[in-house]
């Protein structure tokens, strides 16, 4: 009884752009994280408190919230000239888990790096079903490494993953994580991500709110009939 009287009063959980304000968050999020690794006996790249911070203070991190308790989190980062952006660092809580609270900050960090870079490609490195779940939902593709980005500071931050020697030996041709990419050029991406966010504007709204409108539209379909073919011959 208790319990569900708790439950009704729990405040709706808010997905939010993180900034200077959120940045006390900061040490409970990397402890949950190296927790949840340490739980799921895999490897996963160190972040230190600054870098987080920065991130936050960048405009480049979601942040899920409880009323002021920590609901969950992820960022995005640029490489190689702003011609990829990564969304990293997903993590919610157990408390909060099963709740569709990833699928709505993936939600929110797609569209943030599709507004800002809409150049971009958008790659995942994970070795985690549920991401490469999101991901694919989001019209991302499994690639070979070889199509990730070769800047060296994002293979830096694999240098503290206990399996980075796998990376190594393989000259940084393959390892534990799958590499997903999101291709902008890609018209199924675009397809995929469009029907996913179209599930709940919510996320995509508030970017847009910031940034202005996403360009995660279709661009026009050729048309393929024979016959609008033979009219445009005529014009
Ligand atoms: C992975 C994690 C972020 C999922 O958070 P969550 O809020 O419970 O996820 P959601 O409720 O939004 O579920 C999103 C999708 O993933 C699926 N999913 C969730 N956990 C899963 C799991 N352990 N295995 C497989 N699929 C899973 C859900 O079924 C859902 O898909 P659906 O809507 O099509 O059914 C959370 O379990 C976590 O923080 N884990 C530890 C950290 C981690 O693994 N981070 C990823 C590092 S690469």
């Amino acid at each position: 009884m208790d319990q569900i009287q708790d439950q009704k009063q729990e405040p709706e959980i808010k997905i939010v752009l993180a900034d200077e304000s959120h940045v006390h968050y900061v040490d409970e999020i990397l402890e949950t994280i190296a927790a949840a690794a340490k739980v799921r006996g895999t490897g996963i790249a160190k972040r230190n408190p600054e870098y987080v911070k920065q991130k936050m203070i960048e405009g480049k991190a979601v942040l899920a919230l409880c009323g002021d308790d920590f609901a969950g989190f992820s960022y995005i980062e640029t490489w190689d000239n702003k011609q990829y952006v990564t969304t990293s660092g997903l993590i919610v809580p157990d408390r909060y888990r099963g709740r569709g609270l990833a699928r709505r900050i993936k939600h929110m960090t797609f569209s943030l790096a599709r507004a800002r870079w809409p150049e971009a490609k958008i790659f995942s490195l994970t070795s985690g079903a549920a991401v490469m779940k999101l991901n694919t939902q989001h019209g991302y593709k499994p690639v070979t490494f070889a199509q990730l980005t070769n800047d060296e500071s994002f293979w830096h931050g694999c240098e503290g993953c206990v399996n980075f020697d796998v990376l190594q030996r393989t000259d940084r041709r393959y390892c534990i994580c799958t590499g997903m990419l999101f291709d902008p050029n890609d018209p199924d991406c675009l397809e995929t991500a469009q029907k996913e966010l179209d599930l709940d504007p919510t996320c995509r709204e508030t970017i847009e709110a910031k940034y202005g409108p996403m360009p995660y539209k279709l661009p026009e379909k050729e048309s393929k009939t024979l016959l609008d073919k033979i009219k445009s011959l005529f014009k």
